[in-house]
């Protein structure tokens, strides 16, 4: 798709639609632009009342003349409400209806006086809504997909040109990962992932990938992964990507995925109902790879780790036994008390290795690592666990600058009571209450002094429900993405 933008709609080339935005009014909705063209047209549908401009109304007209022989008016809501995640809705809801009609090219209007975060909100909001995953369906459906291939946003100021570069930059990214997890677990195992990791060395030269194979994991010690992955056909593997992109400090923020490429639960089997989704299991490690790839193509002033922890949680004659206990490479003993308590097991490990050999400034972990998150805040907000305030204030305002929503949960040091074994150091798993907190602590306990964020996606990676983003039209989000890439920015800009 070619994204393009002009700073006076007069300059627009022709196209099949025009999205005109109108805000919701008192009485009657408004244009939401200073463009002129259009106003006679709009009058009916505004004066009879029969468009409101309620948030992610749409209308389809049709243009006896001009550039474009459909108007698309988009209802962006209330202008005294207006936010950036309303925007991205709003302009995605006109992504979804030009795909229902087949219109691949679009000019797209923005709200006049749209600061840098709403045309920022706009570009994403369009170019996540035009995002589609056709690679499983058959011909015939295949047909009927598109999705645009030519847009321009008009009324963007020139300063903002750069930022709609960086957010498809972005994006691209961000599909790259739901591609990832929507796809079948079968074809995104260890080695799958281990190539993109490895892929990226041949896109610069700052960049230094590192596999730790089933023998290297055996010679570091590393129990506790080596143990989630016996079940399995495929090895699990370790998987580290340096990148340098500034070479004169020492700062460096390691960034750690769960990637369990299916999660059977093991011989503690998950039952149906809970066990269809788990491909997405991975997606912890799939938005590391998205991190990274973005990094590198915005071309980051910051150096980063990007570490996948890779194993597939499966049964066979070879699976870890629930009451058994493995030696992690900290040393520290874990009883199995539940094989579906797997994601804590790979990164514990990995965490650990990661701080020893590296001595990164800070981890974040992603994880789709509890269905307690899910039981407590929805698909809405990722679960933040974090042992420094500055960091995880550092994460909330990225949340609130990208509408990636975190919900900071408690490290209580009396979780840990509910992780005591009475013959190895810890067991693997609290039981149900407190779930995701308890499973926190545990990671807690491989973590020594370095600031650490645990970021809990099992609610926020994959969706069930659709209905509250427009802007997700498959249950892969690619969430964590935006999220981070805001961080890096920031940190990068200090
Ligand atoms: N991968 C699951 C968590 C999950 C649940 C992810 C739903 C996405 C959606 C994880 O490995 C798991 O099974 N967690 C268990 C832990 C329990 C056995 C202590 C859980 O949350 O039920
Ligand atoms: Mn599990
Ligand atoms: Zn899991």
């Amino acid at each position: 798709m070619q994204a393009d933008c002009v700073v006076k709609s007069a300059q627009r080339r022709s196209a099949e639609v025009i999205v005109i935005p109108v805000w919701e009014g008192k009485k009657r909705g408004e244009i939401a632009t200073d463009e002129t063209e259009y106003r006679a047209l709009l009058n009916l549908p505004l004066d009879s009342g029969d468009f409101h401009g309620k948030q992610g109304e749409t209308q389809l007209l049709y243009v006896a003349k001009g550039k474009e022989k459909r108007a698309l008016l988009l209802g962006l809501g209330k202008q005294s409400e207006c936010t950036s995640e309303s925007l991205r809705c709003a302009y995605a809801s006109a992504v979804k209806m030009m795909h229902g009609k087949k219109l691949a090219s679009a000019n797209i209007l923005l709200p006049s006086l749209s600061s840098d975060v709403h045309c920022k909100a706009i570009f994403e909001g369009v170019l996540l809504a035009d995002y589609s995953f056709d690679q499983l369906k058959g011909e015939s459906l295949k047909e009927n997909a598109g999705g645009l291939n030519k847009i321009c946003f008009c009324g963007v100021p020139l300063k903002e040109k750069e930022v709609l570069k960086r957010t498809e930059i972005v994006i691209s990214s961000v599909n790259f990962v739901r591609d990832l997890v929507n796809r079948n677990a079968d074809d995104k195992h260890v080695g799958t992932l281990a190539k993109i990791a490895k892929d990226f060395e041949k896109q610069s030269d700052k960049i230094k990938t590192t596999i730790l194979e089933k023998k290297q994991l055996e010679q570091l010690e590393m129990g506790l992964l080596l143990a989630v992955g016996r079940g399995a056909m495929r090895d699990p593997a370790l998987v580290i990507i340096e990148y340098r992109g500034n070479p004169h400090s020492k700062d460096t923020t390691a960034i750690i995925g769960k990637g369990i490429t299916f999660d059977t639960g093991g011989l503690n089997l998950k039952p149906t109902g809970g066990i269809e989704t788990m491909k997405c299991d991975m997606a912890g490690a799939a938005a590391t790879l998205g991190v990274m790839q973005a990094a590198i193509n915005l071309g980051l002033k910051i150096n980063l780790l990007g570490v996948l922890s890779i194993a597939e949680n499966a049964i066979g004659p070879g699976s870890y036994k629930p009451g058994d206990v493995f030696r992690s490479y900290s040393g520290k003993t874990v009883e199995i008390s539940n094989t579906d308590a797997e994601g804590r097991l790979v990164l514990a490990d990995a965490l650990s290795y990661i701080q020893e050999k590296y001595k990164p400034s800070r981890l974040i972990d992603m994880a789709t690592l509890t269905g307690g998150i899910v039981i407590a805040l929805g698909e809405l907000a990722t679960g933040l666990f974090s042992n420094d305030n500055d960091l995880a204030h550092a994460l909330e305002k990225s949340a609130g600058r990208t509408d990636e929503r975190l919900w900071r949960m408690p490290l209580y040091p009396e979780y840990k009571m509910l992780l005591k074994s009475s013959i190895a150091d810890l067991k693997n798993s609290g039981g149900r209450a407190a779930s995701s907190c308890s499973a926190a602590v545990f990671l807690q306990q491989f973590i020594k002094d370095t600031p650490w964020a645990h970021l809990d996606i099992a609610g926020t990676a994959y969706l069930s429900d659709l209905k509250p983003y427009p802007y997700h039209q498959t249950p892969a989000t690619g969430v964590g993405v935006r999220l981070l890439i805001d961080f890096l920015t920031h940190c990068a800009e200090k």
